[in-house]
Formats: C-alpha cells, structure tokens, sequence
C-alpha cells in the first residue's frame, strides 16, 4: 500500500492523540506510577494493586524499592501509588484498583481505623487484599487474606526493657520524653504500648511528655524543640522510628546538649543514618524493623492470587542493635 504525505500525517496525529489519551487517562490517578494499563494483563502476568503510605522516613524508602524490585523479580506488574500519608488518598488508590480490576490489591495502612467500607468493596468485586507492614482494626478478618509485618508492641517493649536494664541503679526519677509516630497508626499505638508496658515495672521512669512527629525529621525536630523548651530536665528520648530520632538530634545539639549522653536516645527502624548514629554514639539503642518485605510479599501475592492458603499472620523477623554491635553490622546493612 502506498502511504501518502496526508496519510502519514494522519497516523503521526492520530498515534499522538493516542498517547496523549493515554496520559492523560495516567495523570487521572494522581501519584500513580502503573505500568501497562488495565487489570488481568494480557500477557498473563498478575497484575499487583500496591497503596503505599508515602514516602516520610528512610525506612518508607527502603520499603518502596523493595517492593518495587521484588515485583520485577517475579515478573509481577506492579500498579504502584503514593498516598502522600492521607487515608483519603488510599481509599481512592483502591477504588481505582477496584475499577482497573486488578488480579491483588496489596497496601500499608496509614493508620488503622475506617477501612471496613472499601475492603468490603474489594472483597465483593473478588479482590483479594493483602495488609502488609501495619494493620487495621477491623473485626471482620475476612476482608484481607494476610497481614505481612513486624510485631511493633514487640519493638516498643524491647526498647523498654532496655531502658529498665539500663536505668536500673538510677535513685531519683527518670524523665522520658516521647516521640510518636503518625497518630492512630499501627506503629505509633503499638510502639507506645509495648514501651509504657516495659517501663511500668520501675516507678522511677516517667513520661513526662508525649507527641507525634508524624514519622518526619521536621517533626521530630520541631516537637523536640518544644520538649526542650519546656522540661529542663530530659533523660531519655524514645522517638518511634530513627527519622524523628534524627530530626530530634539536632535540636537536643542546638540546645547545647550532648545526644547519646546528656540525653539517651531510643528508636525504631535501624535504618543506615541512624545506625549511623548509634555507632557514632549519638543514639543509645534501636529495635529493628525491617522495611525489606518485597520478596515475601510477592511470594503471597502469587499464592492469593493461585487460591492457596495462607498463615493469617506473618511476622518479619528483626533484632535489636547497641552502639557496639551497630559499628559490627554497618558495613552489611541493605538499607
Ligand atoms: O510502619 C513502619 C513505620 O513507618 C516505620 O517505623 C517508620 O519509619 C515508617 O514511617
């Protein structure tokens, strides 16, 4: 066939309003990153729905590129979403995936109440759902088919039995300054559970003030700021991840006070900067929890995705680092 000038100028046209269309149709799921558009892929490969929280700490970061790598790994097309740390957001993330008629929707839950609604959604339309790093509160456990993640009660209990062993020959009373994560998160609830629960066995030690930095270095500076401001006497920080810790850093320096010593400082995560930190005998103690979910989780969703069981439950295995072993593991730390 012979293809004149107009032609060819007619399919250029039509090849661009195509790909305009196309982005158009991308840029309609704000923060979406898909890849080939639609659910049940053509080319057979299972089409994976992921909300993730946002991007607020290291440890979200090194989740992101886990689980993005994983998917590729396993040949896995991954419809991935940033909910820039609002619920609305990932309510919406899932409705779309609900539309799109994904193969699995996967997600990590900003905080833990009001998601009855859009998993039953999910779970009429045969969706089944996967909850990894935090949970929700819900009661009807038949809305999600597992929950991959860490035992945070766990984590905030190891930090405070730190703290008690710690602080065991101290006379007069400890003052522990809190900073919290995200509020009506799995994390933020938990972490304080398990500390304050750890801690009750000496009245000695006493939280004399509590408050949510939101997981962020900003916040985790700004609120340590006012700490400072208003309680002449700190002993102890315990912030709920290494990002509020680090934030926290550089107010407890600004303000004259020597971190690790003047002040002795607890996280969560154990990720690069802030074992960085315990080495460097800025921090006292942290209570890993690993980011690195990917694989597992990829694992699952071709297991949902096949209808073959899975444990309810599966708890990510994690350990605790002093300034001593912190400098030992360093030189191998993933993330
Ligand atoms: O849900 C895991 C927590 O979320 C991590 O401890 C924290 O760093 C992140 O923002």
């Amino acid at each position: 066939m012979r293809i004149t000038g107009n032609s060819l100028t007619r399919r250029r046209f039509g090849a661009i309003m195509a790909a305009g269309l196309l982005a158009t149709g991308l840029g309609a799921c704000a923060n979406s990153d898909t890849g080939s558009g639609g659910g049940g892929n053509d080319d057979g490969k299972i089409v994976l729905g992921f909300s993730q929280v946002g991007a607020e700490s290291g440890w979200r970061t090194a989740n992101t590129t886990s689980i993005k790598e994983a998917a590729t790994e396993a040949g896995i097309e991954l419809k991935f979403d940033d909910a820039q740390q609002k619920q609305e957001n990932q309510i919406k993330a899932i409705r779309n995936f609900i539309q799109q008629k994904v193969d699995v929707i996967a997600f990590s839950p900003v905080v833990e109440s009001g998601w009855d609604t859009v998993l039953k959604e999910a779970k009429d339309a045969n969706i089944p759902v996967i909850l990894t790093d935090r949970a929700v509160d819900s009661a009807d456990k038949t809305l999600y088919k597992t929950f991959l993640g860490s035992d945070f009660v766990k984590e905030g209990r190891l930090s405070g039995e730190w703290l008690l062993e710690e602080t065991k020959s101290a006379t007069g009373p400890v003052n522990i300054v809190e900073l919290q994560g995200t509020t009506g998160s799995a994390p933020a609830n938990d972490r304080k559970k398990g500390f304050a629960e750890a801690i009750a066995a000496n009245p000695n030690l006493k939280i004399i003030a509590s408050q949510s930095g939101d997981f962020t270095r900003a916040g985790g500076k700004a609120v340590m700021e006012q700490f400072l401001k208003a309680n002449p006497k700190i002993d102890v920080l315990f912030a709920h991840n290494d990002d509020m810790g680090l934030g926290a850093l550089e107010a407890i320096t600004a303000a004259g006070k020597v971190p690790g010593k003047d002040i002795k400082i607890i996280t969560i995560d154990a990720v690069k900067d802030g074992m960085q930190a315990l080495a460097d005998g800025k921090f006292n103690f942290i209570a890993e929890c690993s980011p690195l979910l990917g694989p597992q989780l990829m694992d699952l969703v071709k297991k949902v995705k096949a209808g073959e069981q899975v444990p309810e439950r599966i708890e990510t295995q994690e350990t605790t680092f002093t300034q001593q072993s912190a400098k030992e593991a360093l030189p191998n730390r993933k993330y």
